[in-house]
């Protein structure tokens, strides 16, 4: 079966999606973009990642390209077409095709929409479930609004590939006072050596991930012992356990960091009762 995209109002193959070589995405970076999770043929947190894009857009002075009735029908569309049952969509809105000139183009200009699906390999996501990673840390490089959802993501691509050339799979950003900000593409959270469940705030310096909202939503229902607040490299490393949380992983356990072993090594207690529980909590939309 071949994949769909929806590229402007039209549904194409996706191996012939395409937008302009003025779009300000491709020249400026010039958008935002959502990754959604769908989970046995249910959408994942739809209403938060529909909140959250909606929020990227007005902190850019971006246009909405459609009212979001009309969005969701366009996501659905694409999952039922490409058949996804476990997988992802990916939906990127830029300010449009332009001649290339920083100013914004003139109003009116209508957005680019693209939305994409795929199925990904659930036996897949299990084996990291059980294995658990091992991440690299790296110096927080990036600009100051990382709260906004934005594909400016060259940052976290270069400390991704830096993490795989050093023999781990991802990243972890750091501040200048050891402070542990986020993952590359995930938030960070730990399991203090007190037994308290931490995740830095989110008002600045991360982007407040859907999964790590939904998943204060079930460690109070697991009645965990939580705080949001900051922690350090020191406190990383003499955790209990380490985890990320993205819609892409859920709630994936690191094992290793910068080559020092977390606790005994092995994925933790608390992050496999969150993941089971996570499906329970999280709004589940229906793809048909
Ligand atoms: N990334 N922090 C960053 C920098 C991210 O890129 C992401 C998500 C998160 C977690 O947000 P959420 O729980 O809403 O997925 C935190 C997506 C998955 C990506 O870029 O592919």
């Amino acid at each position: 079966m071949s994949r769909i995209a929806y590229v402007n109002g039209r549904y194409v193959a996706h191996a012939d999606a395409a937008v302009h070589v003025e779009d300000r995405g491709f020249q400026f970076a010039d958008g935002v973009y959502e990754v959604c999770e769908v989970r046995q043929g249910l959408i994942i947190d739809l209403t938060r990642h529909m909140d959250r894009l909606d929020r990227s857009l007005r902190e850019l002075r971006m246009t909405a390209p459609m009212a979001r009735t009309s969005l969701t029908l366009v996501i659905r569309e694409v999952l039922r077409r490409n058949r996804v049952r476990n997988g992802i969509f990916y939906l990127q809105v830029t300010r449009g095709t332009a001649r290339r000139d920083h100013f914004f183009p003139a109003a009116g200009t209508t957005p680019t929409l693209v939305v994409t699906a795929k199925n990904t390999d659930p036996a897949a996501m299990a084996r990291k479930y059980a294995s658990g990673i091992k991440v690299i840390t790296v110096p927080e490089n990036r600009w100051d609004r990382v709260d906004i959802k934005t594909v400016g993501l060259l940052p976290n691509v270069l400390a991704k590939q830096q993490a795989r050339e050093a023999g781990a799979q991802d990243a972890i950003y750091i501040d200048r006072n050891g402070i542990v900000m986020e993952g590359a593409s995930s938030n960070v959270w730990i399991v203090a050596a007190d037994g308290t469940l931490l995740t830095r705030p989110a008002e600045h310096g991360i982007l407040r991930g859907v999964t790590r909202t939904t998943l204060l939503d079930v460690v109070a229902r697991l009645r965990l012992s939580v705080a949001e607040r900051e922690f350090t490299m020191d406190d990383l490393l003499s955790a209990r356990e380490v985890f990320f949380t993205s819609a892409t992983g859920s709630c994936v356990p690191i094992v290793e960091v910068d080559g020092k072993t977390i606790a005994n090594g092995h994925p933790g207690s608390a992050s496999a009762a969150i993941r089971d529980a996570f499906l329970d909590v999280a709004e589940k939309t229906p793809i048909w």
